[in-house]
């Protein structure tokens, strides 16, 4: 027998014959692969702890993300508890975990008024701005090369704190002044000029009073640093909605358009949909989430300056809604907010996502 004819008669022989057709509905469908077929980036935000013990979610990353955010590591009190004694190892990690699973790296967040070293206070107020010229070009300079989209600012609008144009009124605001944003984008872009430097805030999608006071603060502040020629990329918009707050398409397309026509980009940074309000059973819970999903997503890959999208995690089982310290279910389920249930089966919320991603135009 030839080589010719031993191939013939091997057993998967026929199946050269197979349309190619047949092939290509055997090709995997991810979320990373749908959503880089239109020019857009899907991820998804993981802990040490998380990965450290769960192959599963290890694997789930490795098939479904093109990037990774860490959840919590790389905050300001992790990284430097004690001032001058910076410990990078935790966020290193993050960072290795991404190298070994081919994913780009989200840096977040450089300045957020949470999660802070206790003795910034302190610091800020004696030495002012050198305090976060320090951090910033540390943590830059530490990850140049190895991360390229940053969360330079984080949270920094709230309008319920009554201060002029509805700043945040946190330990930068009150030791620098309002103009302490502008710095961080100028800081960061000395520290590592190759960055995507972005602004990152959450209640920006629902239709009532809170969101709609921080969409318009958030537009005010964008159009401000812009004037000022800060060194800004985009806008980060977090993207953690709730089932039950109201929505209106047109209100966030008009937004996102507002923010593009700045000559901005944006990433839906930190996405999950909280089902707290919802008492019906879990497969009338996972639909009214992939409901809220689809709605949401249509219009935000509707628009050309949205380049990608992160969800706050992958499963429910590690959901920062299901954590210990946070159970925002009172009837001891959990809250249903991520594409995979904590068996990393997917749910409609994983379809939904799939659908957005297979409709969105090419970019
Ligand atoms: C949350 C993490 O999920 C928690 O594990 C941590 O305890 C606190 O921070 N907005 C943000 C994220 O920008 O950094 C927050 O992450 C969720 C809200």
């Amino acid at each position: 027998m030839n080589r010719r004819q031993l191939l013939a008669a091997l057993p998967g022989a026929a199946m050269t014959a197979l349309p190619l057709v047949a092939e290509a509905q055997t090709v995997e469908r991810t979320l990373k692969g749908l959503a880089s077929a239109k020019g857009l980036l899907y991820g998804a935000a993981v802990a040490n702890w998380q990965s450290d013990r769960d192959a599963l979610l290890r694997r789930t990353f490795s098939r479904q993300c093109a990037a990774v955010v860490p959840e919590w590591e790389m905050k300001w009190g992790i990284i430097e508890g004690t001032r001058g004694q910076r410990n990078y190892s935790a966020p290193d990690r993050i960072v290795s975990f991404a190298s070994s699973h081919r994913l780009a790296v989200r840096g977040h967040p450089a300045i957020w008024h949470r999660n802070l070293p206790r003795w910034v206070d302190g610091a800020l107020k004696t030495e002012g701005e050198t305090v976060i010229v320090e951090h910033i070009r540390d943590l830059l300079t530490h990850y140049k090369g190895k991360i390229t989209s940053w969360d330079i600012v984080n949270e920094a609008i709230e309008p319920k704190d009554g201060q002029p144009d509805s700043l945040r009124n946190s330990v930068f605001l009150r030791h620098l002044g309002p103009d302490y944003i502008a710095r961080c984008f100028e800081i960061a872009a000395q520290a590592d000029p190759g960055i995507q430097a972005f602004y990152n805030e959450y209640g920006l999608y629902h239709n009532d009073a809170p969101d709609t006071a921080r969409r318009a603060a958030v537009l005010k502040l964008l159009a401000k640093l812009k004037s000022q020629g800060a060194p800004i990329y985009g806008l980060g918009i977090q993207g953690h909605l709730t089932v039950g707050r109201p929505f209106n398409p047109s209100t966030f397309a008009s937004f996102l358009r507002e923010v593009a026509a700045l000559g901005l980009k944006i990433m839906i940074t930190e996405l999950d949909i909280d089902d707290r309000r919802l008492t019906q059973t879990i497969s009338e819970r996972d639909r009214l989430v992939a409901e809220m999903a689809t709605q949401f997503l249509t219009v935000a890959l509707d628009e050309r300056a949205v380049e990608g999208l992160l969800t706050w995690g992958l499963s429910d089982k590690y959901s920062w809604l299901n954590s210990t310290t946070n159970q925002t279910r009172t009837d001891g389920t959990m809250n249903r907010c991520l594409p995979y249930d904590e068996k990393f089966d997917r749910k409609p919320f994983w379809f939904a996502l799939a659908d957005a991603f297979n409709r969105a135009p090419r970019r």
